[in-house]
């Protein structure tokens, strides 16, 4: 396997490049190549065989790049397909899982929330965690239905999404949550808003330097962590509009490519 190859990412759309923003910044000598399936956004609401079938196409394009590692950078991806993945490829695959453990471990009020899609609710990876903390701590779940399509039209800080969310976290400040996880890629976005919305004593979590490290951890593993050299070159593709992956990442400012791609 070359260790000179680019880390590649692939999320349902914008929303992943809050994961890949923390691994690139714990990793500064990385390539990295990011692939915005926002074309076919929101996974969430999709049959897992439609998700898997997308995790396979994105995949394969990554690996025509000559990506050394693939981090799957969208948590209903991660729960519908890493084990697919991991078993019918032989690159290194990093997934993402809603950070449940650190806020059961923490709470005070033992209510935590969990704000995600409905595909990642209702996967088995999701309920095998939860079953692990659901004696000691109520979990108030709550489906993030039409989130994902107003992030992706870069409506993440729009009054329409206040509204949305207050009337979609209402269970949570009813029970008096204390931690509320994020266990989708695509809602870091909304923490200016969440912050509006949720008392100052609520911790609100989600999965990104928890990625980035087990990114490092596994690229050292398998002998392909790059720790010195020149400062990494990040190219990003999104199959729909680009200009909303470039205005999240800040790409003019930054340096980084940002086009159009067909996958
Ligand atoms: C989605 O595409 O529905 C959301 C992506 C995620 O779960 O991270």
């Amino acid at each position: 396997m070359e260790n000179n190859g680019p880390l590649g990412f692939f999320d349902s759309g914008v929303g992943g490049t809050s994961i890949w923003k923390e691994v690139i910044q714990l990793l500064p000598y990385e390539n990295s190549i990011y692939l915005a399936d926002s074309r076919n956004a929101p996974y969430g609401e999709k049959p897992v065989k439609e998700i898997i079938a997308l995790c396979k196409k994105n995949t394969d394009r990554l690996l025509e790049m000559g990506c050394k590692i693939i981090v799957v950078a969208c948590n209903t991806a991660t729960t519908n397909a890493i084990d697919y993945l991991r078993s019918n490829y032989h690159v290194p695959f990093i997934g993402i899982e809603p950070a449940i453990k650190p806020a059961a471990l923490s709470s005070k009020t033992k209510f935590i929330g969990i704000l995600a899609t409905k595909g990642t609710l209702s996967s088995a990876l999701f309920s095998k965690t939860s079953e692990l903390y659901k004696e000691n701590i109520t979990i108030v779940e709550v489906v993030g239905q039409g989130l994902v399509d107003l992030i992706e039209q870069g409506a993440h800080e729009s009054p329409e999404m206040e509204l949305h969310l207050r009337t979609l976290l209402k269970p949570m400040l009813i029970a008096q949550i204390d931690y509320l996880v994020l266990g989708c890629s695509h809602y870091p976005y909304l923490l200016p808003v969440l912050r509006k919305i949720f008392p100052p004593g609520v911790t609100i979590i989600d999965s990104g330097e928890a990625v980035a490290r087990q990114t490092r951890k596994v690229l050292a593993e398998n002998n392909l962590l790059h720790e010195a050299g020149a400062i990494g070159k990040h190219t990003l593709f999104s199959n729909s509009d680009p200009a909303i992956l470039s205005h999240l990442v800040n790409a003019k400012q930054n340096g980084y490519t940002v086009s159009y791609l067909e996958f």
